[in-house]
């Protein structure tokens, strides 16, 4: 398997070099292969050199056969990097540009760890998120007119077309379908935009037909905020669309534990082009290189990568590794019993010692 590695700024080249000693330590046990092949795609780069990410770039990425990305994003004031530069400039566009048209995040949570919800526990907190990834109001659409006088206009339109709901849709149904509870719940705000909602529903409706072994319900996505913290439970598969499921799938990494574990895959479910794999948490520059970063959302995203690419690869090999990452993080995770996960007092090397431990070595 062709690995493609973007560690980015601040902590994303510690949690990714520490993931990738976990998949060091478990490949040959599985006989797994694999390659990796850094790529220097980051702000810090873009400071020093003027360059982001252009097309050839992106066709270079479309040799292999994931992207493992630890965090782009420089600092918060920097007036170099206004304007979303580098979010549009590297993430949404390996998203849009490698149709990475499902972000699946799943909401679990591990053993030991804390939530803030009161008298809850793993069994009422699992579920997964599937968020649109390549439309909405992620399509940049829009304008600005009269800017600066008091006659100021600015519009940012929001895209849904049926084949991309669609598709979306389908893969939460079959997702649902390979689950125990095969439950999918659509989150939209039909009673407001009701022409994307009209879409999105009608589309949820008719897809339902073919898949009458899973059961269906809606949710306003106000309400949904509301169930996720008064009664997650209800929750098996959510289907969103993008800006939604960008809110909502943070409220859900602050449930199961913060954002020291929320792990993410971009998907394309077709392997036409590579999936993008990344811990949800942005770069931290204020506590970069100091051995702090909780590297287990970057661990957890690479065994997601394993399963997922192994899947769409057809590679028995990486879908034991990424199952064993997966079992070995919820072995490690009691550990962090009380702390708090982002600072989790355990250096970010010896996270990564203690997962290889619970793999048994
Ligand atoms: C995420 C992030 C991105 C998004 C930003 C950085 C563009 O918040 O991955 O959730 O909005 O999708
Ligand atoms: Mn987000």
């Amino acid at each position: 398997m062709k690995l493609a590695i973007i560690g980015g700024d601040g902590i994303g080249p510690e949690v990714v070099d520490v993931a990738m000693n976990v998949l060091k330590a478990i490949a040959p046990k599985n006989e797994f292969e694999y390659e990796s092949t850094p790529f220097p795609f980051s702000a810090a780069h873009f400071l020093e050199t003027g360059h982001i990410l252009d097309d050839a770039d992106i066709a270079e990425l479309r040799k292999f056969d994931a992207i493992m990305l630890g965090a782009v994003g420089g600092l918060p004031n920097d007036p170099r990097l206004a304007g979303g530069v580098i979010e549009k400039g590297i993430l949404l566009k390996l998203r849009f540009d490698l149709d990475q048209y499902i972000n699946l995040r799943p909401v679990t949570l591990y053993p030991g760890i804390e939530t803030p919800l009161k008298d809850k526990t793993s069994e009422h907190i699992n579920f997964v998120c599937v968020r649109e990834n390549t439309e909405d109001l992620y399509c940049g659409l829009g304008g600005i007119v009269r800017k600066g006088t008091p006659q100021e206009v600015s519009n940012q339109t929001m895209v849904s077309t049926r084949f991309g709901v669609e598709r979306c849709i389908r893969y939460a149904f079959e997702l649902a379908k390979t689950r125990d509870r095969k439950h999918l719940t659509l989150v939209h705000k039909t009673n407001v935009l009701n022409f994307a909602g009209d879409t999105w529903l009608r589309a949820f409706q008719e897809v339902a037909e073919e898949y009458a072994d899973v059961e269906t319900g809606y949710h306003h996505v106000d309400a949904c905020c509301m169930f996720m913290v008064a009664k997650p439970e209800v929750y098996d598969v959510i289907v969103v669309p993008n800006m939604f499921g960008d809110i909502i799938t943070d409220l859900g990494a602050a449930i199961a534990g913060g954002m020291g574990i929320a792990s993410s895959g971009n998907l394309n479910p077709d392997g036409v082009a590579p999936s993008m794999f990344e811990p949800v948490h942005g770069s931290a520059p204020d506590i970069a290189g100091q051995n702090l970063a909780n590297p287990i959302a970057t661990i957890d995203s690479l065994g997601l990568l394993l399963r997922e690419t192994g899947r769409i690869k057809s590679d028995p090999e990486a879908i034991k590794c990424g199952e064993q990452i997966g079992a070995a993080v919820k072995l490690v995770t009691p550990k962090f019993s009380g702390k708090n996960l982002d600072r989790s007092g355990y250096g970010t090397d010896e996270i990564g010692r203690m997962v290889i431990d619970a793999m048994g070595g």
